[in-house]
């Protein structure tokens, strides 16, 4: 009954599908607060570290586990073999839960991006716009349902493709604006010491949160340990090289959030440094409308118009591929139709997303050590189901089908130069640091230890 799989059409079509996916908000807005809050410096080098090693070798693994056996996650894993199909129903959870508080940010761009086009700068860039945003009850949750609509009706009728298109005028658009506004805010009175915090490591910021944060956000980033490089996988030629392919797009990802960072965090040194050390989700929409307005009302709007609208534009792409997984993983399961399974995913995000945004008023009384129910959902995937996915992928394919199975796969298309590295990892560093940092974060979490 199997439908014939399609494919992407050569490298390019693959990388530049895959990079879609992955940059999204995690770069614009998640990689600069977590920068911010995790020493800047120390955490860029354990970022990159951790990007070269584990992310290369997990995203070359996931690849070529899509690629060997064709289908997306849960089948792909049951089809290497049987007892495993759990890390594949595991690794889908995760896009789950991230769909729904992923539409919530996206909502907060949606505003943004609206509050530019008309020509609200003033009131954007006043002190304690943003606070006062989200602590309305039902603003929020507006936008976000606006944002998540707008998805829906992409994934209802099928026209990524269109959506596609367009971004990839989109996409090099907000890379210039970012490069020019980094550079803009560089030079701001205050921001040189924003940009030395985020380029030179202190190695007394370094602890295990700081690695734990960079892990997180770095399979948040290039969309890992969730299914979706298998996914993606499944789609490409033999004759493409997985090597390369991944090169490229880390390095894409990774360039993308660099500048993200360079742009966010020099600007909280230039406007509001006491802030720094406890930033959260709503950094970069409370620094960069600041420096909007410091270019002047005119040139303000135009460029915060323009950036708001490309971010809106690469966190949609992003959400998209989410919704599509999730909404492929029902289908693949129960063989429900298209619009029915549709609507079940935007039911299943409103369950979630709503009480993400009623914790920001409402509900603010309900967190955990500080942490609002968005923060939480975040926490939980990020900090915990993704390491474990990771751990349970890398410990699969160095333990029971073998690096070589993949590396056979890998070969097909190209000479592996960077083999040993992949196997060293898989097989050995990967899962050990995984267990370290995750019990030592549990045990953090517990009071036990102190980190
Ligand atoms: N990687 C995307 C980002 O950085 C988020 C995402 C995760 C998108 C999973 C698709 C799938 O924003």
């Amino acid at each position: 009954m199997e439908n014939k799989r399609s494919s992407f059409t050569g490298k390019i079509g693959f990388v530049l599908a895959a990079a879609g996916s992955a940059v999204g908000l995690g770069n614009i807005w998640r990689f600069p607060y977590l920068a911010a809050k995790y020493g800047g410096g120390i955490f860029l080098l354990v970022y990159i570290v951790l990007a070269v090693t584990f992310g290369f070798a997990l995203m070359c693994a996931e690849i070529a586990i899509g690629r060997k056996t064709g289908k997306s996650a849960i089948s792909a894993f049951g089809e290497l073999s049987k007892k495993y199909k759990f890390i594949g129903i595991l690794a889908s959870i995760v896009p789950m839960l991230i769909l729904p508080y992923y539409c919530v940010i996206g909502g907060w761009v949606s505003k943004y991006s609206a509050v530019f086009l008309t020509g609200g700068i003033k009131e954007a860039s006043s002190d304690g716009f943003y606070k006062a945003f989200r602590a309305e009850t039902f603003e929020p949750m507006g936008w976000f349902f606006v944002f998540l609509a707008l998805t829906a009706v992409v994934v209802l009728f099928g026209v990524e493709k269109g959506v596609e298109k367009v971004s990839k005028v989109m996409m090099p658009i907000l890379i210039t604006l970012t490069v020019g506004i980094a550079i803009y805010t560089m030079t701001l009175p205050g921001a040189w010491d924003g940009v030395i915090y985020y380029l030179k490591p202190d190695f007394s910021d370094f602890s295990v949160n700081t690695v734990l944060g960079a892990m997180g956000q770095l399979f948040y980033s290039t969309s890992l340990a969730m299914g979706i490089m298998i996914t993606y996988g499944s789609y490409m030629k033999k004759e493409v090289s997985i090597e390369s392919s991944v090169k490229q797009i880390e390095l894409f990802d990774t360039g993308v959030a660099f500048l993200a960072g360079l742009m966010v965090v020099p600007a909280v040194y230039a406007f509001d440094k006491g802030s720094l050390g406890k930033s959260g989700p709503g950094l970069m929409f409370e620094a960069l409308p600041r420096v909007f307005a410091n270019l002047g009302e005119v040139g303000g709007t135009i460029v915060g118009s323009l950036f708001f609208a490309m971010v809106l534009f690469a966190a949609l792409t992003s959400s998209i591929s989410l919704m599509e997984t999730v909404v492929s993983i029902f289908r693949d399961k129960f063989s429900w139709s298209r619009r029915f399974t549709c609507l079940f995913v935007f039911a299943l995000c409103i369950a979630i997303g709503l009480p993400c945004c009623l914790g920001y008023n409402v509900w603010s009384g309900v967190n955990l050590a500080g942490n609002t129910i968005l923060d939480i959902f975040d926490t939980l995937t990020n900090s915990i189901l993704m390491p474990i996915v990771a751990l349970l992928t890398s410990i699969f394919v160095g333990y029971i089908i073998k690096p070589k199975a993949l590396i056979e796969e890998i070969e097909l298309s190209d000479n592996f130069k960077r083999k040993k590295v992949f196997e060293i990892v898989i097989k050995y560093i990967a899962p050990i640091c995984i267990v370290l940092i995750l019990v030592s974060s549990i045990l953090g979490i517990l009071g036990v230890i102190k980190i």
